[in-house]
């Protein structure tokens, strides 16, 4: 199988925020920027993959600062790690002021998609070629990642299967809930 280089892949994608993408506060919609995102790794990780990709999951979207109607959105993206069918999108998110040229880094979060082939089961992408420092971190900061995540789920599902509801009274005397059933 091929390899492909990450410059290969990267991509940007700009686009003005107009007034129907606003709340009723006059920010930009959260889901107008996440799904920017996902059309940003979608096309980064197709372009990788040479077919195209699903989204499986989302790390780290935090909506740090808002943004206005009149900014220009950029997210840039590139593939962080290749597993076997497997890629994590990097997405860095910048808002500019037309006017002042100020740009505010906005978020940056990780995609993870999955390439599938004509039979719509998950396909070998090629490998990923490193081409510098930044690049090689990037690779072993998801790759870490991604073990981290693996633990994290099965300490969810025990956590999940150990929960008594007797124990609730006290587990939860300083949580600001009430116990009420009907
Ligand atoms: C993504 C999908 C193909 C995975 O199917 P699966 O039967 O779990 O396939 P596999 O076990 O072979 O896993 C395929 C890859 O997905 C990865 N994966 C599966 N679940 C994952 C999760 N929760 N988080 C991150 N990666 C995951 C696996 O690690 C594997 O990666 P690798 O080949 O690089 O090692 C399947 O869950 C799917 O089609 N989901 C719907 C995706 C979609 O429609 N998204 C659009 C939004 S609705």
């Amino acid at each position: 199988m091929t390899s492909k280089a990450v410059r290969e892949s990267k991509t940007t994608i700009t686009e003005l925020m107009i007034p129907s993408y606003a709340n009723f506060g006059g920010k930009i919609h959260g889901g107008i920027l996440l799904s920017l995102m996902d059309k940003v790794a979608y096309a980064t990780s197709s372009k990788h993959a040479g077919t195209y990709c699903v989204t499986v999951s989302v790390d780290k979207v935090e909506f740090l600062q808002p943004v206005e109607v009149g900014e220009l959105v950029s997210l840039h993206a590139s593939v962080n790690y290749v597993g076997r069918t497997s890629l994590v999108v990097g997405i860095r998110v910048e808002a500019q002021n037309v006017k002042t040229g100020k740009i505010k880094h906005t978020n940056s979060c990780y995609f993870t998609m999955v390439a599938k082939g004509d039979d719509d089961k998950p396909a070998l992408v090629p490998e990923l070629i490193l081409e510098n420092n930044e690049e090689v971190k990037r690779f072993i900061e998801a790759m870490r990642m991604r073990e981290i995540k693996s633990k994290v789920r099965e300490v969810m599902e025990d956590a999940k299967s150990e929960i008594d509801v007797s124990s609730a009274p006290e587990l939860l005397k300083d949580e600001r809930c009430r116990v009420i059933y009907s």
